[in-house]
């Protein structure tokens, strides 16, 4: 089922020869939607805009849709949606287990690149931010019938772990009892000896190079970082209630083995090049080259992810390729995706999208810290949601503030403005969807509720709602294409508010007849939008609050 507007825009766009462009009315007396193309074709023609609606108008048929179309100031043209329409519509998407998303029509391996925190570190604000946003994209990509293969490239290689495993020595630590917040306060303790002790960092040193050599005693120490990082990774993983499993991760040592193999391919082919003894890859548009290996033999960040892209498209046959991390990273990933096309890992028929994101910032405008003044770390910021509400709440709270905004933007983290139920806010939606619940519970309570069909819109608020229930479908694939969650959000912020406005206008328990099951039906699909949009956004819909 292609939604109301876009069959709109299809047939007008067969009269007017170019998209049509429809836009929600900015008032309702101009009815529901409107369109420009008579302006925009006016130069084209040479003719007056009022005389080419005029003519669109007469030759489009739309009566199964719509009223007829009005043309209005200049020449713009405005277009209602029959109300039977509409309401057949909203009945089709009460009925409808998935709430009128549809399948795309051409269904894709979408390889999605997020969370990916650092063994032995704590996860910091910014992994929270990847969680949410790479999570919200992998429901609603899936849900549009893609395949989705999240890769959790954790960085779990480089030299970081010669003064770990060296430290770990040192101390006599019994690495397979750390926990992950002892593994950071090691990690800090190590690095601050890296730095200010010369011998310690000559051994450090010395240590990358026994471990990367394949010594045991180091490689175990090495896994079990790994393991205690893991089980410190899944518990965030559990309280932040998302998708990834242990199956998605392919941390950055994936790709070891590559490594030797991406170098020769690439010197092979002359797209490397040795430039002061390190081995680079020049791409117009960047001041620097790629450095694929460092004249002391050692690979970097961005020969790892040269190899990771290599794979996916091989291995895992990716047609798009989803990075999710801070916006700083942008400049990294655009030049590695431009390595990749020129060394052929990456085809023009893959897409490859980084996707940035903003700072999280505290109510003093400065990036968020915890109370004793440290860089917070994700579960610092959890708990200070839930010293706000209970965890359910407090989670939804804070999925829907980051995803609100346009991700790019920084944004601010206020506990206490983002738990409230009124206003702009991720529990203000559970309520409204927790409040369609009792209301369809109080009436099976009543007598034995008919739910629908939905008939009658006779109501301007009938009407609003049915028309934004019936949106939603394409908000949803506008998603999986654009990839701005904020969207969704102000849709179903929109849907709450609409609900209001009719529960206020239009009684529903009091009513009678075709009209009562009619707004039974209403509320019953407006419930069924708003707990798929939440979960699509991963954010629960408890039928109580
Ligand atoms: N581990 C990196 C970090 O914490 C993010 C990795 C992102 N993914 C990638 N393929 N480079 O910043």
């Amino acid at each position: 089922m292609s939604s109301l507007p876009s069959q709109l825009a299809a047939r007008i766009e067969a009269v007017a020869g170019i998209d049509p462009e429809l836009r929600a009315a900015t008032k309702p007396q101009f009815g529901h939607y409107q369109s420009n193309v008579a302006l925009r074709l006016a130069k084209s023609e040479g003719k007056p805009p009022r005389e080419i609606a005029q003519r669109i108008v007469a030759e489009v048929d739309l009566s199964d849709l719509c009223e007829t179309p009005e043309v209005a100031g200049p020449g713009f043209i405005n277009f209602r949606l029959r109300n039977d329409v509409l309401a057949g519509t909203a009945t089709q998407i009460l009925e409808d287990p998935r709430s009128g998303v549809t399948s795309t029509e051409h269904p894709q391996t979408v390889v999605i690149d997020y969370s990916s925190p650092n063994v032995a570190k704590q996860m910091h604000v910014g992994h929270l931010r990847t969680t949410i946003i790479g999570d919200c994209f992998n429901r609603v990509l899936s849900a549009v019938g893609n395949m989705v293969i999240p890769q959790n490239h954790i960085g779990d290689w480089g030299t970081q772990f010669g003064m770990l495993i060296e430290e770990i020595l040192d101390e006599g630590i019994d690495a397979s009892t750390l926990t992950l917040d002892e593994s950071d306060a090691l990690y800090k303790r190590a690095a601050a000896r890296f730095r200010e002790d010369p011998e310690f960092a000559t051994r450090a040193r010395a240590r990358v190079v026994v471990f990367q050599g394949g010594d045991e005693e180091s490689l175990e120490i090495w896994r079990q970082l790994i393991d205690t990082s893991k089980a410190g990774f899944n518990e965030a993983y559990d309280r932040l209630n998302v998708l990834l499993t242990d199956a998605d991760l392919a941390g950055e040592s994936t790709y070891n083995d590559d490594l030797p193999v991406v170098v020769r391919e690439l010197e092979e082919s002359g797209v490397a090049v040795i430039d002061n003894g390190a081995l680079c890859v020049f791409v117009e548009g960047f001041s620097a080259p790629l450095i694929i290996r460092k004249s002391d033999g050692g690979y970097g960040y961005a020969t790892t992810d040269l190899a990771a892209i290599r794979r996916r498209v091989r291995d895992l046959h990716a047609d798009r390729i989803i990075y999710v991390t801070d916006a700083r990273q942008a400049g990294h990933f655009a030049q590695v995706f431009a390595v990749a096309r020129k060394a052929g890992y990456l085809p023009d028929n893959v897409q490859a999208e980084h996707v940035g994101y903003g700072m999280v910032l505290g109510t003093d405008g400065k990036p968020f810290k915890t109370r004793d003044g440290s860089a917070a770390s994700l579960s610092s910021l959890l708990d200070a949601a839930e010293e706000e509400a209970s965890p359910a709440v407090a989670l939804a709270a804070i999925k829907y503030a980051d995803l609100s905004n346009g991700l790019q933007k920084d944004y601010v983290f206020d506990a206490n403005r983002m738990v409230q139920t009124t206003g702009d806010t991720g529990p203000y939606l559970q309520y409204a969807h927790a409040r369609c619940c009792q209301v369809l519970r109080n009436a099976e309570a009543i007598d034995d509720a008919h739910v629908g069909p939905i008939t009658v819109l006779a109501e301007p608020a009938e009407q609003t709602l049915a028309l934004t229930l019936s949106r939603f479908g394409e908000v949803v694939a506008n998603l999986a294409a654009d990839l701005q969650p904020h969207k969704l959000c102000t849709y179903l912020f929109e849907l709450a508010t609409a609900y209001s406005t009719f529960y206020e206008q239009c009684p529903v328990l009091k009513s009678e007849g075709a009209v009562r099951d009619s707004r039974l039906g209403l509320c019953a699909a407006t419930r069924n939008v708003l707990r798929t949009g939440l979960n699509l956004l991963g954010i629960e819909a408890p039928e109580r609050m």
